[in-house]
């Protein structure tokens, strides 16, 4: 069974951006279409502010892919991977991921591959601890390249570099059992997110394509996909959905 539709045709991934709601009443819709385990999960968080931000990213993510395969929210059957990486059942065909951070959420989905999708709040930890943090997380090329960049560019590459690593490790699922270090993407924010180096699994030079998306001031977000095609990238707010059919 292929998920392919006239909504999602085999060569697109399609990236929703949501802007968590404030209303209780929308709050409420998402919430109703959590799964029992979802709903528990909600629950444990101490802060409304997470339970809300995890609940409408999951609510969200139950009507995207609800619509993708013509059956209801509810209806959705996720299952996890080792390292938790959400999925669904092989013969649905869709693949997806999702990221949440201040008050955005991004969902990806395609049938074409695997994804990782990570978005993030810039904050401006000075210049000793971000190449500190940068020596922790990065690669000796990448933390090289950052300390080479002017002050004032080095918090929007800090997190160029960040959110194109968190995205190549959710596109794997593996979580940070990837090693961090053995591989490397582009540090400069101004030019083309791209996979540099994958000593760790070298065919994934050819297969792996990074692409920055477009996200509010003060945010940073980036697409992995594990394709050789080059798929075509559409991203919409969440105020276009659901899409009008083809
Ligand atoms: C959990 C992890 C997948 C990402 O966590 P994160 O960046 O804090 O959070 P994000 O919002 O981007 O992603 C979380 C979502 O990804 C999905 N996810 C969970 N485990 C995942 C995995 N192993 N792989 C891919 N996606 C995963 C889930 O949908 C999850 O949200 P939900 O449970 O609310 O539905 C994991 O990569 C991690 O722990 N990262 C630590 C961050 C870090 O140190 N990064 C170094 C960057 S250089």
């Amino acid at each position: 069974m292929t998920a392919t539709t006239n909504h999602l045709p085999q060569d697109e991934v399609h990236v929703w951006t949501l802007a968590v709601p404030g209303d209780p009443d929308t709050l409420a819709t998402f919430r109703a279409l959590l799964a029992g385990d979802e709903l528990a999960r909600a629950d444990r968080f101490v802060f409304a502010r997470d339970r809300h931000n995890f609940s409408a990213a999951r609510g969200a993510l139950r009507m995207v892919l609800g619509f993708y395969l013509g059956i209801t929210p509810q209806a959705v059957v996720l299952h996890y991977g080792r390292h938790g990486k959400p999925n669904l059942a092989k013969e649905c065909g869709l693949r997806f991921n999702l990221s949440h951070a201040g008050s955005w959420v991004y969902l990806a989905v395609t049938s074409a591959c695997e994804v990782g999708i990570d978005v993030e709040r810039l904050r401006a930890p000075g210049r000793h601890s971000r190449l500190d943090l940068a020596r922790r997380f990065f690669s000796v090329d990448e933390v090289a390249h950052l300390a080479a960049l002017d002050e004032a560019r080095q918090v929007e590459a800090f997190f160029a570099c960040w959110t194109r690593k968190e995205a190549y490790i959710k596109l794997h699922g593996r979580g940070l059992t990837l090693p961090l270090a053995q591989f490397a993407v582009s540090v400069d924010p101004d030019q083309p997110a791209r996979l540099e180096a994958t000593p760790w699994l070298p065919s994934d030079l050819q297969r792996t394509r990074l692409y920055d998306l477009t996200a509010a001031p003060g945010y940073r977000a980036c697409l992995a996909t594990g394709s050789t095609r080059a798929l075509t990238l559409q991203q919409r707010p969440w105020s276009a959905f659901p899409p009008p059919a083809n």
